[in-house]
């Protein structure tokens, strides 16, 4: 098996969640998270995002309404926000 073959495998594995442990997310996971989301293709390599970590509990509950009223938002160990950033 090569490395394209898991990702095939993944890619068929993976689903939405939306129910959470308790468990934290820990400093050196978020940083593994965060660089692997920036490996993500972007058009000409200009990266024209911004990714915010969301970590106050109010700006959360924010989130919950002004995203459909999603409460599994705030339940969320780790809570990003991927904004179009044209300006960068
Ligand atoms: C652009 C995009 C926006 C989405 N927005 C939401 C959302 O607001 N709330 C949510 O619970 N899931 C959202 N999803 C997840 C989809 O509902 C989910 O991927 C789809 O139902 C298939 O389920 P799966 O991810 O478990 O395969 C979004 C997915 C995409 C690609």
């Amino acid at each position: 098996m090569n490395a394209n073959d898991n990702i095939i495998e993944s890619l068929h594995a993976r689903v939405s969640i939306r129910a959470f442990t308790d468990e934290p997310i820990t400093a050196e996971e978020e940083r593994t998270i965060l660089e692997a989301a920036c490996q993500a293709p972007t058009a000409g390599n200009q990266q024209l995002y911004t990714i915010i970590v969301v970590r106050g509990e109010d700006k959360r509950k924010a989130l919950v309404e002004s995203c459909d009223h999603q409460p599994f938002i705030a339940r969320a160990p780790l809570v990003l926000v991927f904004c179009a950033d044209v300006r960068r």
